[in-house]
């Protein structure tokens, strides 16, 4: 994510009280993206992680609805004003490779893409480019969510 979101986007935590607002943070991050970014998703099922992803979506020109929480692929990419890889990593195996799952040197060295990935935390041991940036959503059900945005 370059530099001008951390600008934009207070590096404290932010509070979001419904999935709109969710989404409309999704929005502002995704309308600053300029490809090669990469946004590794953190928190519990239920959390807003792919609410967050569909706002980043729609930010790129990309149909929202397109963005679900697939059964099987691992991996869905979108085609906008720039290419996002939604990376979903609940269904990998435990144990399993994520590198291995998904052709992951391939996606996070596209310099024209925007890689999100949920369960970032499954990645085990892949080394991540520095230039990484993670979101936590704190938060489920009906109560408001807590949103951290830092550097990796
Ligand atoms: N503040 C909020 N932010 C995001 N989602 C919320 C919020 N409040 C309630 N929700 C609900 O929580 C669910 C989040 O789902 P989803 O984004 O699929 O979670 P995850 O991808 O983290 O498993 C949705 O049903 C949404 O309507
Ligand atoms: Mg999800």
């Amino acid at each position: 994510m370059p530099a001008s979101v951390v600008k934009e986007i207070p590096p404290d935590e932010l509070v979001s009280n419904s999935e709109r607002e969710t989404f409309d943070i999704g929005v502002r991050i995704g309308n600053q993206l300029s490809g090669g970014d990469i946004i590794l998703l953190n928190g519990r099922l239920g959390a807003g992680k792919t609410i967050l992803v569909k706002g980043i979506a729609h930010a790129l020109g990309i149909d929202e609805q397109e963005v679900t929480s697939p059964s099987f692929t691992l991996v869905n990419p979108h085609r906008g004003r720039l290419l996002l890889y939604h990376i979903d990593l609940y269904r990998l195996d435990e144990g399993a490779s994520a590198a291995h799952a998904v052709d992951l040197d391939e996606i996070m060295t596209d310099e024209n893409a925007v890689v999100t990935i949920e369960w970032a935390e499954r990645l085990g041991r892949y080394p991540l480019p520095a230039s990484c940036w993670q979101i936590s959503i704190a938060g489920d059900g009906d109560s408001p969510r807590r949103i951290s945005i830092s550097p990796l």
